[in-house]
């Protein structure tokens, strides 16, 4: 199919657009500090957020516009009833991507086989400890037993690879890196440590509490030998391997180390919004027009697929974290999609 494809999503720097983070609600089961203030409740009312079909139009004209990856993300995404009905016939578009999920793996019990049956066949679950009282501290919910019997659900479905997302806050779970990577090898997990980004809505982000690539580096050194493994390319994290390999840690230094140079992704929040970038001020709305009476759905996909490309061509060169007048976006992370 990707020889057919006639058009790619090419922004003014060259960076061609292939991958979609789709937030499917920005409702979540869990409040982690650096995603969401713990009394965080200004949800979208439901009737802004895509339906199915509204979604599927989307990601189908995407995926005829150069999109071959998409990512399933939230707020938690599997807070959607209808989510396997979505992956289902995101895998059967004429176009069909490359698909993943990330979650934070409450429901997996629930839900990992059924969705690979309906064609998902990796996934992505946030943890960022081992500690029943440092989970809870972290996220203010005592729910970590789920998240075990999920990840337990994941493996026995032959979702592959389970790839586990951390978040180092300091204080709090800064000391635990070696022991979460002696864990995540154990059972055979790719673990991938986080820089915390400024994206929890409520300005507790600050420079100096971010736990940096180099820390994490550092802080495994006494343990495992860790060697670089260099070209990256899109990928944003950069992989590292234990004592001389196979098995590999990936580190996303989102901050310390931009990759803004190499992105390929285009986000869709969960109300039907195109952004260029998690930090974009500007949102491209789809919403409106995917629910305007008078277009037909040829006139309604031509539209959809002009809006992706104006947003592609206005997309900046950077995320500007760095900058001194950088300011966080006023939308937390589960509402723009992870
Ligand atoms: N900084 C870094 N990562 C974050 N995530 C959520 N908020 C932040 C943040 N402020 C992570 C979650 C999840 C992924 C989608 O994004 O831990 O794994
Ligand atoms: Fe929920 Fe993910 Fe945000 Fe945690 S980081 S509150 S799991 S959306």
């Amino acid at each position: 199919m990707g020889q057919l494809r006639m058009t790619q999503l090419i922004d003014s720097f060259g960076r061609v657009h292939r991958d979609l983070r789709v937030s499917l609600t920005d409702r979540c089961s869990l409040r982690c500090t650096y995603c969401m203030p713990h009394d965080f409740n200004t949800w979208l009312p439901s009737q802004d957020l895509l339906t199915s079909d509204e979604l599927i139009m989307v990601i189908d004209v995407a995926t005829e516009n150069g999109i071959t990856e998409v990512r399933l993300t939230g707020g938690e995404p599997l807070l959607r009833p209808d989510i396997v009905e979505i992956i289902g016939r995101i895998k059967t578009l004429p176009n069909a991507p490359e698909l993943s999920l990330t979650t934070n793996g409450l429901q997996l019990t629930r839900y990992a086989k059924a969705m690979f049956d309906a064609g998902l066949t990796r996934v992505n679950v946030s943890l960022d400890t081992l500690r029943a009282e440092t989970f809870v501290k972290m996220t203010y919910r005592d729910r970590i037993a789920d998240v075990f019997n999920g990840l337990d659900a994941a493996k026995a479905a032959g979702l592959a690879p389970i790839k586990i997302n951390t978040v180092l806050m300091r204080g709090l779970n800064d000391k635990e890196a070696p022991a979460l990577l002696e864990w995540a090898l154990r059972e055979g997990f790719y673990l991938r440590f986080i820089e915390q980004m400024p994206l929890d809505a409520g300005g507790i982000w600050n420079r100096s509490t971010m736990v940096t690539s180099d820390e994490i580096q550092a802080s495994l050194q006494p343990f495992y030998s860790l060697t670089a493994i260099g070209a990256r390319g899109s990928a944003p994290a950069e992989e590292f391997l234990i004592n001389g390999g196979p098995h590999k840690v990936g580190i996303i230094a989102s901050v310390s180390q931009p990759f803004c140079g190499a992105c390929d992704r285009l986000r869709l929040t969960s109300d039907g919004q195109i952004r260029s970038c998690l930090f974009s001020k500007d949102e491209t709305d789809l919403r409106k027009i995917l629910r305007d009476p008078s277009h037909s759905t040829a006139s309604l996909r031509v539209e959809i697929a002009k809006r992706f490309s104006h947003t592609v061509a206005a997309k900046l060169a950077g995320h500007g974290i760095n900058d001194p007048a950088f300011i966080q976006p006023p939308r937390p992370m589960s509402a723009i999609g992870g």
